[in-house]
């Protein structure tokens, strides 16, 4: 249980929303936690038609918590990586076979933007920033960006957001296809939700047909990147690199990647 995710089920649609504004959202295990066991409880029960991921205004998530990557990494104590909160997490969303809506309120950063490739409709505030900042931190793309970015807008654009971390706007992200649309800050969660309202209209059952066919034909791939990506993430979340990124990150300077070859 925790106070950062809140849920409820209004409607036909089930709200998760990450409430830990003080931290800009970072998403910790407790949070992936409780956001995949809502997505898993919103698949179970039949009341729900659609459910919709928010934020808080300003800021949607800015990723995984880096205090957790350094004192919780999926695999510490020795279990098994695969079955951590933020695999669960993942593997909820992507086995979600009703539409999911995301109402990007703010930046996206990280697993912020990683997570709305796995989103069926996603509307973007005007005012947000998104990006993908692994390599800078010393990881790995994860969640298959490495697969999908690279799809969706090309490999020399991909390169950019992958490789160097560049941020892009929000008009970017509907142009290269992530988005559907952007919107100001004060409308995008209601107009998420009246996207995910219109599915008490619709037949439930083709519905969640017609998204499992959508998805089908990637899915073996998908799974299989997540896995190899998951892995290699794991292991650099313990390599000096990041050890350096991530202590930077706390002492608020720039890393300095120097000494290493
Ligand atoms: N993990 C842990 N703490 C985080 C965090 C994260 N991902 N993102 C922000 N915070 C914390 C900051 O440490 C700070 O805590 P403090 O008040 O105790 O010092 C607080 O949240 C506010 O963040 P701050 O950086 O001061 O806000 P900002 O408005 O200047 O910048 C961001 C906002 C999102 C651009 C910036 O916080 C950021 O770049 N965060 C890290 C993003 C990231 O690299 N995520 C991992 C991706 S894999």
């Amino acid at each position: 249980m925790t106070q950062h995710i809140r849920t409820a089920t209004v409607d036909g649609v089930a709200t998760i929303e990450i409430a830990r504004p003080e931290k800009k959202n970072a998403l910790t295990v407790a949070m992936y936690q409780a956001m995949a066991d809502a997505l898993r409880a919103a698949q179970d029960d039949a009341a729900v038609r659609a459910v919709m991921i928010t934020g808080q205004p300003g800021i949607f998530t800015s990723g995984n918590d880096i205090e957790d990557f350094m004192a919780r990494p999926p695999g510490a104590g020795g279990s098994d990586p695969a079955q951590s909160p933020v695999f669960q997490f993942m593997h909820a969303l992507l086995e979600c076979d009703k539409p999911v809506v995301a109402a990007v309120t703010g930046a996206a950063i990280g697993i912020g933007t990683t997570m709305l490739l796995h989103c069926d409709f996603v509307y973007v505030s005007d005012e947000a920033r998104l990006a993908m900042p692994f390599v800078a931190l010393a990881l790995v793309p994860e969640y298959a960006s490495s697969l999908l970015v690279p799809q969706l807008m090309g490999q020399r654009r991909a390169a950019e957001k992958l490789l160097l971390g560049d941020p892009f706007t929000p008009e970017q992200a509907v142009e290269c296809g992530i988005a559907n649309a952007v919107l100001p800050t004060a409308e995008v969660a209601k107009h998420a939700r009246r996207v995910a309202e219109r599915f008490n209209a619709l037949p439930p059952s083709a519905v969640r047909e017609a998204k499992r066919l959508m998805r089908a034909p990637q899915r073996e791939q998908v799974l299989r990147v997540i896995a190899e990506e998951g892995a290699l993430f794991s292991a650099r979340l313990r390599s000096p690199e990041a050890m350096e990124a991530f202590q930077a990150f706390f002492q608020k300077r720039a890393p300095d990647y120097a000494k290493f070859s």
